[in-house]
């Protein structure tokens, strides 16, 4: 099956809902409906907007999928601050972002953590978008493929073939997130190749349906040459998507 191209801009702890609101209808209005042809779209807004962008998507019919950008994964209960995946199923959320390195770094999620929110997402019919990525440390240390390999394994055991081949993984190496400093597109093609090899292996043929995204400093600029190579199905981008006009010029990375 051929695999379709997906960018999903990850706002981040950016925009109140009046904020994302506007930000969604300039998006909208600097794309082409032919381009959803090409490329699925999709926006992760701060929870607190989920429900504004969802009003909007759903009155003005666009084409725009809504994600959001973490998850517990219990159904319900005393979680004070945490927000449950029925909840977002019910905003008619369709990807939901775990494993973001920030989750796992700042806020010390673990792979098992990730491993049971990716189950939870699939258990309410939305789709995971699974991060991955080495450290710079890990990189110079030449063990990036260790690390990407491990986190892969732990992150998705147990979820059938058939989920895998619907999930999303995106590569994002800590080191380019945020930081202006992009990925080689031959090196992240390579991780990226490696990731689905791992993915074969364990899965079988499913993994040829995986989509397997780029993250870390994707800009208009270089998005073209990252989307050119043959394993990399699409970007998660960050500071990118904050703004319309830019968003929208590597949502059309082939113009
Ligand atoms: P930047 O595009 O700002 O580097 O962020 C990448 C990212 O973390 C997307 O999830």
């Amino acid at each position: 099956m051929a695999r379709k191209n997906l960018i999903v801009g990850n706002w981040k702890m950016n925009s109140n809902h009046l904020e994302a609101i506007q930000m969604l209808q300039k998006l909208h209005y600097r794309l082409d409906p032919n381009d959803y042809d090409r490329v699925d779209v999709g926006v992760a807004p701060p929870f607190t907007s989920l429900r504004s962008v969802q009003t909007v998507i759903e009155a003005d019919h666009m084409s725009i999928q809504l994600a959001a950008q973490n998850t517990h994964f219990e159904e319900k209960g005393a979680f004070t601050g945490e927000v449950a995946p029925s909840m977002l199923a019910k905003l008619s959320v369709h990807f939901v972002i775990v494993g973001h390195s920030e989750r796992r770094q700042i806020f010390g999620e673990t792979d098992d953590w990730v491993n049971r929110k990716a189950k939870a997402v699939f258990a309410h019919g939305m789709t995971p978008i699974v991060c991955v990525g080495e450290t710079l440390e890990e990189r110079e240390a030449g063990s990036a493929f260790d690390r990407v390999g491990s986190q892969i394994r732990l992150s998705l055991t147990g979820l059938s073939a058939e989920q895998i081949g619907s999930a999303v993984v995106a590569y994002e190496p800590i080191w380019a997130i945020g930081t202006g400093r992009t990925a080689d597109p031959a090196d992240a093609q390579e991780m990226i190749e490696f990731i689905r090899a791992q993915l074969s292996q364990q899965w079988g043929g499913t993994a040829d349906d995986t989509r397997i995204l780029y993250g870390g400093s994707v800009n208009p600029g270089n998005i073209g040459a990252i989307m050119a190579k043959k394993d990399i199905d699409g970007g998660l981008v960050g500071g990118a998507s904050l703004d319309p006009d830019t968003f929208a010029s590597v949502v059309r990375y082939w113009i």
